[in-house]
């Protein structure tokens, strides 16, 4: 981190820490909206601009959210939304509820050509000018999803060493301007591999990821990690115990993830709410040294039965509100790191 000045360590660290604190987590509500339609259809939610932008006001005004949330992503087009009485942005509407706002910066994810169909993440270029415009806004942090996926030919070494690469390039760019990257390498859940072959794979992408950042001299005291919980694949047809995902899942980090890594922050990744739930309060049980805060990164986990709740209509708002209390409270509560280590 040569040529990262001491000022900015300091900022950055100040913001890591700020999101990585007593149990709270990150809601990822920065679905684009082709996202978004997917999320929607099974409520018959109409996928209009407004309407996204009333349900994440709706979200955002849930006053004391803040209480076991201390970040939430935005999209780029949810970060350019105003609130409809006041034209509040909604980055400052965050930051007065006392939540730090942040913003993905990804473009979605290609296929890496050469490879059976194994993605990888474009956005890189202008990054840097994006970077400072939202740090500008008021974005504090940024998000970087990249994809490995898990099948009889893959993944390959390309895809891991280009996706490590592209996520150390994009780390060092958000830490120049003054955002604290969240590096996320999600191993998905699709497949049939078992939870052996998951953390193998797990344990490879992340040592490979954090020898990048290390090359690309990233300062990992101001990142965060949003990775996958260890878990057999979708289609598997093995059976573990909660207590198995949880061990697989923190010796694969003690593994691989520097102490210098202040928070350790899941994706829910397809997980349901119940799941993403017990598995999280697990791994906080595992009976072994977790030098990191290890809290959630929800997207679907913390809004879908905010949404069958809502069903796109105005009447359900208050019960929309309570049902998103509901879910970040039982995941703050499941994530009681301070009395683990
Ligand atoms: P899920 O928790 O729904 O996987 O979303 C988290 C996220 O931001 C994925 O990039």
């Amino acid at each position: 981190a040569y040529n990262l000045p001491k000022d900015k360590q300091i900022e950055l660290v100040r913001i890591a820490q700020a999101i990585a604190t007593s149990g709270k987590g990150i809601l990822a509500a920065d679905e684009p909206a082709d996202v978004m339609a997917s999320r929607w259809a099974p409520v018959n939610i109409e996928n209009t601009e407004e309407n996204r932008r009333y349900y994440r006001q709706l979200l955002f005004r849930t006053k004391e959210s803040s209480h076991y949330i201390s970040g939430i992503i935005l999209c780029h087009e949810t970060f350019h939304h105003k609130t409809d009485d006041d034209y509040t942005p909604f980055p400052r509407l965050l930051q007065e509820n006392g939540i730090l706002p942040g913003i993905t910066v990804d473009q979605s994810t290609v296929v890496l050509g050469g490879t059976d169909n194994e993605p990888t993440t474009q956005g890189l270029d202008n990054l840097e000018e994006r970077c400072r415009e939202y740090k500008k806004l008021g974005a504090q942090f940024a998000k970087w999803r990249a994809v490995i996926t898990i099948g009889p030919n893959s993944p390959s070494q390309l895809a891991i060493d280009e996706n490590a690469k592209t996520l150390a390039r994009y780390a060092s760019i958000c830490q120049q301007c003054g955002l604290v990257p969240i590096v996320e390498p999600e191993v998905s859940q699709d497949g049939d591999h078992d939870l052996d072959e998951c953390q193998r794979v797990t344990e490879k992408v992340l040592a490979t990821v954090y020898k990048a950042l290390n090359d690309y001299h990233v300062y990992l005291e101001g990142t965060l990690l949003k990775p996958n919980m260890v878990t057999p694949g979708n289609k598997s047809t093995k059976q573990y115990s909660i207590e198995q995902i949880a061990e697989a899942t923190v010796i694969t980090f003690r593994r691989t993830v520097p102490i210098a890594v202040p928070g350790i922050m899941f994706l829910s990744g397809g997980h349901n709410e119940e799941n993403s739930t017990v598995y999280l309060n697990a791994i906080n049980r595992v009976a072994l040294y977790k030098p990191w805060l290890l809290s959630f990164s929800y997207g679907r986990a913390l809004q879908t039965s905010v949404l069958h709740a809502w069903k796109g209509d105005k009447a359900n708002d208050e019960q929309a509100r309570n049902e998103f209390l509901r879910l970040a409270k039982i995941m703050f509560r499941h994530n009681s790191a301070s009395s683990i280590m």
